[in-house]
């Protein structure tokens, strides 16, 4: 088989123009919907995030949802209306995005992290226990790139032990455990409807729970600690006063974002079937190549394949997974990393003491994971340029 040079090496670039990692698919529908809004003469939370709140409530099977301006904000308030605080303990994983540990420590509780699963990336649930101590008041799993974490085992350890689950599912909005939609599951779920999320509101957020009172909490938390919220205070019933309950915080969504959200919640299974015909290409075209692990393709679950990511096995290449991410852009494919090891940024070193070795999943997969382009407007074409690219440089670098 001929050898190609990688563009990085002098060769020819497998594509002319640059393929961004990811873009956002909106169409006529989302423009007509957030120009209604606009000419309604009311942008902010008002009819439209309560339609969106009632509209995603039925899609997760979740009894209510709050509509919140980011998933970072559904977490924080999460914690916030658990009572979690100041000498409390929440146990998550470092393979994550850093709001997740970020929002624990904001409440002056401590992150416990433990170690991943190699073949999802998700919490290995045999090792949760272990890190469990009176101080102990919630596990926060995380629905990696829109795989399930494993919610039975997960539920019978916080039943055992009295916590509570916070699930993030800032990737997992159409994400299915043995038939039972993320969103209803644990006490509450967090869902992130960012600008390369599958379902975007440009920056957005949800909290499903099957708890009234949770939901109450979260929704006042959430616009100051107010007990109403401007659309009922300017109700046609006539103007009443709100009381101060807590000092809150300002994370309500707009109706500008709901109104986008309303339709891409409407084409959101629609999307999913075009991802799923990538990644199926993906899988196929990558599993004859031993220097790479894809990540995340376990049996009988539904996954909302909203990151594709692959291992490249460095110790079978002459290339570090940098050197490959630099040799993919060079090849005009944009890439990216989910994760590195939340636990040796800087922040999380300095304050909690962690260094190289204490978490070794994480941290092997921190160093060789990337993420390939995957959404709903990629062309055929883009997807084969992605394949041959990756096949091309790994190809080059394999020993
Ligand atoms: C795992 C995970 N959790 C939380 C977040 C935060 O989401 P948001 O940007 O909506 O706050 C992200 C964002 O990418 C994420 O990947």
């Amino acid at each position: 088989m001929k050898i190609e040079i990688p563009a990085i090496e002098g060769g020819t670039p497998v594509r002319d123009t640059f393929l961004s990692f990811h873009q956002a698919l909106l169409g006529e529908e989302e423009e007509a919907s957030v120009i209604q809004t606009l000419r309604s003469g009311w942008l902010t939370t008002g009819p439209k995030t309560k339609q969106f709140e009632a509209e995603f409530a039925r899609y997760a099977n979740a009894e209510h949802a709050v509509a919140v301006n980011s998933c970072t904000a559904a977490l924080h308030l999460s914690l916030i209306a658990a009572e979690i605080g100041e000498g409390d303990e929440v146990i998550t994983t470092p393979m994550t995005f850093c709001a997740t540990a970020n929002v624990i420590v904001q409440v002056r509780a401590t992150p416990v992290f433990v170690d991943v699963d190699p073949v999802t990336l998700n919490i290995d649930v045999n090792k949760i226990e272990e890190k469990i101590t009176l101080k102990t008041k919630a596990i926060m799993p995380v629905h990696y790139a829109g795989c399930p974490c494993e919610m039975d085992a997960i539920l019978e350890i916080a039943r055992k032990h009295n916590l509570l689950v916070i699930e993030d599912a800032a990737h997992a909005t159409e994400t299915e455990y043995h038939g039972k939609k993320v969103g209803s599951i644990g006490d509450m779920t967090a869902f992130s409807f960012y600008a390369t999320k599958n379902l975007t509101t440009a920056e957005g957020g949800m909290l499903t729970t099957n708890s009234k009172e949770l939901e109450e909490r979260v929704r006042i938390f959430a616009l100051h600690g107010m007990s109403k919220d401007a659309w009922k205070r300017y109700s046609p019933e006539g103007y009443q006063h709100y009381q101060v309950l807590y000092p809150g915080y300002k994370y309500n969504m707009a109706d500008i974002q709901a109104s986008l959200g309303l339709c891409q919640l409407a084409k959101i299974e629609g999307f999913l079937k075009v991802r799923q015909k990538y990644v199926a290409a993906y899988d196929n075209a990558f599993k004859d190549m031993d220097a790479i692990i894809r990540i995340g393709r376990i049996p009988d679950i539904k996954h909302a394949e909203h990151l594709y990511v692959i291992m490249v096995k460095t110790e079978m290449l002459n290339a570090s997974r940098d050197m490959i991410l630099s040799c993919l852009q060079k090849e005009n494919i944009g890439v990216s990393v989910h994760f590195q090891s939340l636990h040796l940024q800087p922040y999380y070193r300095q304050q909690f003491g962690f260094s190289e070795g204490a978490f070794p999943v994480t941290e092997y997969a921190g160093e060789r994971i990337l993420s390939l382009p995957l959404y709903p407007g990629l062309k055929e074409q883009d997807v084969d340029d992605v394949i041959k690219a990756v096949r091309k440089v790994v190809g080059y670098y394999r020993q």
